[in-house]
């Protein structure tokens, strides 16, 4: 809770298993830096405990809770190498001052040694070795951006926290480094906070992910279970690309009438127990099929419509089609091998083990 009566992070539960690697996604000011910041100490929690292992940390200071955070806006050390910025934490953690240094020489030789290898290692693990003799000043965003990951990694602490620690590299390395995170997470198994707005790096990064809207956690499980089964229409919106389509209609007699869009509910679909009732039917774009093509799905009455096929994007490997069924416009994944001729009218069918139907007040999935 901030001043001003700003509630951030609203009763946010979550487990994090340990060694695990989970995402908190959401979109801009959804209290994902809040939630980080809480968890390091750097901000208080009004209420609630925040555990690690079996410790209620509320009280703990940052430096005492061995979490190691990559901040939205991290900045290096202006005047040392990449090198000094990596080893500074360590050298303060574990080498004592310049008299204790001058009294345990063995053993502080020995700890500088220790450093320096887990320095190379990690600057090695990040591709930037031959920058460790680099000011910051003198490297690309991207690479400052990896010195600061660096600098996280190399202290070995009982939890990671990141906060959009990609969001300065390009698309290429983003991908790269993502990858890297991945292999990293798995040869040091030390559990992973990751935060993101982009839900591509968290299907792709996190073992769970959490989606957070308004400072409310909305729905927290393994990525396909997110896209598959999303707990609500925020969900199902916010992750996949190009989104889900959302028609509002009702239900009728076992059908959802949506305005052009008519589709009869699979026989044993709970939502046919609301009848007369508002719902949102959706669907993703690439559950929606060219009927006339050769699919893989059965087409009837109960799953077709027809449908001006507006704008015609191709990609390669799939065309995106921007679709008006009636004045409803649809996104829909269509496979080239059956092209649809751009401003005709065509038939396209719905894969009924694939549609989504959200309750119209709350938007909540009905199961
Ligand atoms: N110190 C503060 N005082 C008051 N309100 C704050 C403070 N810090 C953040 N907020 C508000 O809390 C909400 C959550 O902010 P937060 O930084 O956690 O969002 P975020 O999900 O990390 O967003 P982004 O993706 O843009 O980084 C926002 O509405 C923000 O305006
Ligand atoms: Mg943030």
């Amino acid at each position: 809770m901030f001043g001003k009566g700003v509630r951030a992070v609203d009763h946010l539960d979550l487990d994090i298993n340990d060694g695990e690697f989970m995402v908190l996604v959401g979109p801009s000011g959804c209290g994902k830096t809040t939630a980080l910041r809480m968890l390091a100490g750097l901000e208080e929690a009004t209420e609630g405990d925040i555990m690690i292992g079996e410790t209620r940390v509320n009280d703990v200071p940052p430096k005492d809770r061995d979490i190691a955070m990559v901040f939205q806006n991290y900045a290096l050390y202006p005047h040392m190498t990449v090198y000094d910025n990596i080893a500074f934490g360590l050298r303060l953690r574990e080498l004592g001052g310049f008299f204790w240094q001058l009294t345990h020489m063995a053993e502080a030789k020995k700890i500088k040694a220790d450093i320096d290898a887990r320095v190379r290692e990690t600057a090695q693990m990040l591709s930037i070795e031959h920058l460790l003799e680099r000011l910051p000043k003198e490297l690309s965003g991207g690479q400052r951006q990896r010195v600061a990951l660096g600098r996280a990694i190399v202290r070995k602490p009982k939890v990671f926290l990141m906060d959009e620690p990609l969001s300065n590299l390009d698309a290429k390395l983003r991908i790269q480094t993502r990858a890297e995170l991945i292999r990293l997470h798995r040869r040091l198994g030390v559990t992973t906070i990751y935060v993101t707005h982009d839900q591509v790096e968290a299907m792709t990064m996190g073992q769970r992910i959490a989606v957070m809207s308004n400072g409310l956690l909305q729905q927290c499980d393994e990525p396909t279970r997110v896209y598959n089964e999303p707990a609500n229409k925020f969900v199902a919106g916010f992750i996949g690309a190009p989104p889900m389509n959302f028609v509002e209609g009702v239900i009728k007699d076992g059908w959802v009438e949506a305005g052009p869009v008519r589709v009869k509910l699979k026989d044993g679909h709970p939502a046919i127990a609301l009848n007369g009732q508002a719902v949102t039917f959706g669907i993703r774009p690439e559950d929606i099929y060219h009927a006339e093509g050769n699919v893989s799905i059965p087409v009837s009455e109960a799953n077709t419509f027809e449908a001006h096929l507006d704008v015609l994007e191709k990609l390669g490997a799939e065309d995106t089609a921007y679709l008006m069924v009636g004045d409803q416009p649809m996104i829909a994944t269509l496979d080239p091998a059956h092209p649809v001729a751009v401003g005709s009218t065509a038939k396209f069918a719905f894969d009924l083990d694939r549609i989504h139907i959200f309750h119209g007040e709350d938007g909540v999935a009905v199961r």
